[in-house]
């Protein structure tokens, strides 16, 4: 499915926040077909392990809560003695569950708030002494509920508008030596994320109201990761990227009654 000649990002180093499973190990995968040496990094030892070795044989595997910015400094600067000054930081990692904020205690708000937000700000934070600058490319994974409020996910679309704006004001600090830019999936066939948030039997009722009627793939998120990280998008900084079939548009299917017209 990739556009991308092999090879196109020969020489550089990347991390990824969250790299473990589903939609970011995608994107791991991605960037070490184009020729990175990768490391990805969940709380899981054996999980990252795992990921590492479906990587390939130079992947390294870390281990490191994205909550303790002590722990994931280490594992940034483990990637860079092992690999070299690092060009490509995604930071992915995030929880997420159905509760309406009435059944949610504070500290079940706060622990989203804690991976997704700060788990971001903190993977940031501590990469950037370690880039290889000018050039580096750093990409935070959010997710429409920061636009979009969505019952039962106070925690996330909290949480995720402020990544955004962790974007935007990072751009704006570490340019021109660093971009930094946003990638907003839709809804991922196979994920975790979609099977903690699609209760089964949706996904028909899902994809209708999606201007391209499907549910998208984890290889499409890794393609526009390739994309923003690549001398392709070497003007493209504080962007959010929606890659989500027209998801965000907001108006899709609310003129179903009018087909005949068109
Ligand atoms: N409904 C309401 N509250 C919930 C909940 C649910 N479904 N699941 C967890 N919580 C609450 C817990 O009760 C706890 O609050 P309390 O101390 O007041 O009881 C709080 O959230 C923290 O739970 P805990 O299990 O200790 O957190 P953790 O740090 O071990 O795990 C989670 C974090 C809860 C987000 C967990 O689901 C996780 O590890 N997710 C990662 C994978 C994922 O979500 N992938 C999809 C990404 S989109
Ligand atoms: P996933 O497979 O559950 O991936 C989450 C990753 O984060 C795993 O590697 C997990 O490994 C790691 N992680 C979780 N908590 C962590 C912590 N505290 N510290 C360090 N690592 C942690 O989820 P996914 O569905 O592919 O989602 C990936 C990203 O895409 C998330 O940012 C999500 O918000 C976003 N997104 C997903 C969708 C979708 O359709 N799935 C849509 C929009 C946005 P461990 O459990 O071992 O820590």
């Amino acid at each position: 499915m990739t556009t991308f000649r092999d090879g196109l990002l020969e020489g550089k180093v990347a991390f990824v926040a969250g790299g473990t499973s589903g939609i970011n190990l995608g994107i791991a995968k991605r960037i070490a077909q184009l020729g990175a040496k990768v490391a990805v990094c969940g709380r899981d030892p054996d999980k990252a392990a795992r990921a590492a070795g479906a990587i390939g044989p130079d992947a390294l595997g870390l281990s490191a809560d994205v909550r303790d910015f002590a722990a994931i400094r280490a594992a940034l600067e483990q990637t860079a003695g092992d690999f070299g000054p690092l060009d490509i930081v995604v930071a992915g990692a995030a929880g997420n569950f159905l509760a309406p904020a009435l059944g949610m205690s504070a500290n079940a708000f706060k622990t989203v708030v804690d991976i997704d937000l700060l788990g971001t700000f903190n993977t940031l934070r501590a990469c950037h002494d370690l880039l290889n600058r000018p050039g580096a490319s750093l990409i935070a994974i959010t997710a429409g509920q920061a636009d979009q409020a969505m019952a039962l996910q106070i925690h996330a679309c909290a949480a995720k508008a402020g990544v955004n704006q962790v974007v935007r004001t990072l751009a704006i600090e570490w340019g021109p030596d660093v971009r930094v830019n946003g990638i907003s999936p839709g809804p991922i066939a196979g994920t975790e994320g979609m099977e903690r948030l699609s209760p089964p039997g949706m996904r028909e009722a899902s994809e209708a109201r999606i201007p391209l009627k499907r549910w998208g793939e984890i290889e499409e998120i890794a393609d526009a990761a390739a994309f923003l990280c690549s001398p392709a998008a070497t003007y493209i900084t504080g962007t959010i990227l929606d890659v989500d079939g027209g998801s965000s548009v907001g108006d899709a299917g609310r003129m179903d009654f009018a087909k005949g017209l068109s």
